[in-house]
């Protein structure tokens, strides 16, 4: 049941300042964890994506953009643009940009629910660990800013939490302690389903299937109308 209470009446500006105050520090400490995060979730996200053959990608939710700088370099010749709120984490991205040579990817500043780019852009529009964090309202926006600047023919693909098959309500206990109401939605198959609620086609849902691959996947696709 998705959980919609108190998520009307938070301003912009405070979820903003909320999300500032809980990310201000994280940057460092992520682009440190993420390489040894179990089941390896921004080296599967990259793997996925490239498969694809993107010519461009879109990261929601990106903070430093190590997802991003990871499909930059299976995929030399896709532009990849990645959007955070937090400055902090953007600014630690930057220097990592800097310091890793990498000349395309892009990062940007701003909220996944008013993206600031063209209708039918991007052929992937990817996230890790970006769609649990944003409150029920946000999220929906989200997903039609994403449709809006997907091509026809294009996809989202997301790894997020997931509960693992056993011990599973230990993790939604877990969830709860370190994460906000909302961030449990996408657990199961929340996030498939919001997906579907906004056109898209599930092509692919791999739950979490394990503590050591404790993230699902999805990958839910824009039928292009032209091929009905
Ligand atoms: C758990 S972090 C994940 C960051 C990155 N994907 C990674 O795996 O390292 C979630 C990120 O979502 C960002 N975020 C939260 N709300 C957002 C919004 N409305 N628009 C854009 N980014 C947002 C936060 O600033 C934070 O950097």
């Amino acid at each position: 049941m998705v959980n919609t209470e108190g998520q009307n009446s938070m301003s912009t500006s405070s979820r903003w300042t909320r999300n500032r105050l809980k990310f201000l520090l994280a940057g460092p400490l992520l682009e440190a964890g993420n390489r040894f995060m179990l089941g390896r979730p921004h080296q599967r996200l990259a793997q996925e994506v490239a498969a694809e053959r993107p010519r461009r990608v879109l990261e929601l939710c990106g903070g430093t953009g190590y997802a991003s700088r990871l499909v930059a370099e299976l995929r030399p010749n896709t532009r990849i643009d990645s959007i955070d709120i937090s400055p902090e984490m953007l600014a630690v991205g930057r220097s990592q940009l800097r310091r890793s040579g990498v000349g395309n990817v892009t990062l940007h500043r701003g909220d996944a629910a008013i993206l600031p780019f063209p209708d039918n852009t991007f052929d992937v529009v990817m996230s890790v660990f970006g769609w649990h964090e944003l409150p029920t309202d946000t999220r929906r926006e989200a997903v039609k800013e994403s449709v809006r600047v997907l091509r026809p023919g294009g996809a989202i693909i997301a790894i997020d939490h997931d509960a693992p098959p056993k011990l599973g309500r230990a993790y939604r206990a877990y969830i709860g302690l370190i994460e906000r109401a909302h961030a449990r939605e996408v657990l199961g198959s929340g996030l498939a389903d919001l997906f579907v609620d906004h056109r898209l086609v599930v092509t692919n849902h791999h739950p979490a299937s394990s503590w050591s691959v404790p993230f699902q996947i999805v990958r839910a696709e824009l039928r292009d109308p032209r091929m009905n």
